[in-house]
C-alpha cells in the first residue's frame, strides 16, 4: 500500500504528530503509578468503514500530505499497542490503558478521518487493484533492496527478515490478483487468507547496527502499518457489499502485515523499551526532565510484548486490543533510564507504502 518512492519525501519529514501531550501524561501516570485511575477504554462497536471518495476536490498539495498522515497515524495504533502490552507487562496498568486508548483514536479517529478526505477506500475491485500495485512494488523494489542494503552493511539478520517478507508480498500480490479475477469476472474463487506467523516484541535494544538499515526498517514499519490499516477499511467494505470471501483475504493478510511483519522488524529495531525508558522518551525539542522513577528491578528480565488481536468479522479496525497474555511481574527501573534520542514513536518517516 505504498507510494512508488522508497525514500522520505519532504513532506515526510516535516509531518510531525505532536507526541509531548502523550508523554508528559505518560510520565505523570508512571510518576504516580500505584494511585493512577484507570483511564477509559473506548466502548462501542467499531466504526464504519471510510467513505469511498473525499468529500471534496482536495488541494494537490493536502492530498499528498494525507499519505504520509496516514502513515504515521497507523504507525502509532501499532507502536502503542506494543507498548500497551509492555506497560500491562509491567503491571503499569493505568499506562497500558493510555496507550491503548490512544492507539485506538490514532485508528480510528485520526487514520480513518484521512482516509476519508483521501477517499482511500473505492470499490472492492479498485481496492485490489490498489494493494497489488503496492505490493508489487514491495516485492520486486522495496524489499529486495532492503536486504541486499542490510546484507552489505553486515546486518544478516536483517537481511534475512526482507528477504522472507519479500516472498510474501509477493504471495500477497498474487493472492489479491487471483481475487480481482474473480471479483470483475465472476469466475473462480477467492483465495484462502493467509496464516500469519505471530511474532512477539520483546523489550530490548536495537539488533542492527547500520544507520541504513535502521531508517530502512523504520520505513518499513511505516509501510507495514499502513498496509495493516488500510485492509481492515477494504475488508469492510467488502463485507458491506457482501463479499465475505473476499473480506477474510483482506483480514487475514492484514494480520500478515502487523503481527507478522511489522512485528519482526520491530525485534529488531529494537521499538518497544521498558515503559520508563518509553515515558522518559523526549518529544522533538523538549526540554521535559524525566519523572522519577517509581518502582523496579534493574536485573528482572526483559518481557515480551505482541500486537493486540486482528478484528474478526465487519469490525474494521479492532475496537481495543486485545489483552496480553498473563505474564510475570516485571518492572521499570531507574538504573534502565539512560538518556536517549530515538525518535518518538509517533514521529513517522517516509515509507514507500501507500
Ligand atoms: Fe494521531
Ligand atoms: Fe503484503
Ligand atoms: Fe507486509
Amino acid at each position: 500500500m505504498r507510494t512508488q518512492k522508497g525514500v522520505p519525501r519532504k513532506e515526510d519529514i516535516v509531518f510531525r504528530h505532536s507526541t509531548r501531550p502523550l508523554v508528559v501524561g505518560l510520565c505523570a501516570l508512571v510518576a504516580a503509578a500505584p494511585a493512577a485511575p484507570a483511564l477509559a477504554i473506548p466502548a462501542g462497536g467499531a466504526p464504519p468503514p471510510a467513505p469511498h471518495t473525499a468529500d471534496r476536490a482536495l488541494h494537490a498539495q493536502t492530498l499528498a500530505d494525507l499519505t504520509p498522515t496516514m502513515k504515521g497515524e497507523a504507525y502509532a495504533y501499532a507502536a502503542y499497542s506494543l507498548f500497551a502490552a509492555e506497560a500491562d507487562r509491567q503491571d503499569h496498568t493505568a499506562v497500558g490503558k493510555l496507550f491503548r486508548s490512544t492507539a485506538q483514536t490514532e485508528l480510528t479517529e485520526h487514520l480513518r478521518e484521512a482516509a476519508t478526505l483521501a477517499g482511500t477506500v473505492g470499490s472492492n475491485a479498485a481496492n485490489l487493484r490498489q494493494a497489488i500495485s503496492g505490493e508489487t512494488y514491495e516485492h520486486q523494489i522495496m524489499y529486495r533492496r532492503f536486504a541486499e542494503q542490510a546484507r552489505a552493511d553486515g546486518d544478516l539478520q536483517a537481511a534475512k527478515l526482507f528477504s522472507e517478507i519479500t516472498a510474501d508480498e509477493g504471495r500477497h500480490r498474487d493472492a489479491f490478483r487471483t481475487a480481482l479475477t474473480v471479483v470483475t469476472t465472476g469466475r473462480g474463487t477467492i483465495p484462502a487468507p493467509p496464516k500469519a506467523d505471530v511474532v512477539a516484541v520483546p523489550a530490548g535494544l536495537p539488533k542492527v547496527k547500520a544507520a541504513r538499515t535502521k531508517a530502512n526498517l523504520d520505513t518499513a514499519m511505516h509501510g507495514e502499518g499502513l498496509a495493516h490499516a488500510k485492509y481492515m477499511l477494504f475488508a469492510a467494505h467488502a463485507r458491506q457489499t457482501g463479499n465475505t470471501a473476499l473480506a477474510r483475504l483482506w483480514e487475514g493478510t492484514a494480520k500478515v502485515e502487523l503481527h507478522e511483519h511489522f512485528a519482526g522488524e520491530a525485534v529488531l529495531a529494537g521499538l518497544v523499551r521498558t515503559t520508563g525508558r518509553t515515558c522518559a522518551r523526549p518529544s522533538p525539542g523538549s526540554t521535559t526532565r524525566r519523572p522519577p522513577c517509581t518502582r523496579g528491578s534493574p536485573s528482572a528480565p526483559p518481557p515480551s510484548a505482541t500486537l493486540p488481536p486482528p478484528a474478526t468479522g465487519a469490525t474494521p479496525p479492532p475496537t481495543r486490543p486485545g489483552t496480553p497474555p498473563p505474564s510475570k511481574r516485571h518492572s521499570t527501573s531507574c538504573a534502565d533510564r539512560p538518556g536517549h534520542t530515538r525518535r518518538p514513536a509517533h514521529a513517522p518517516r517516509g515509507s514507500p507504502a501507500d
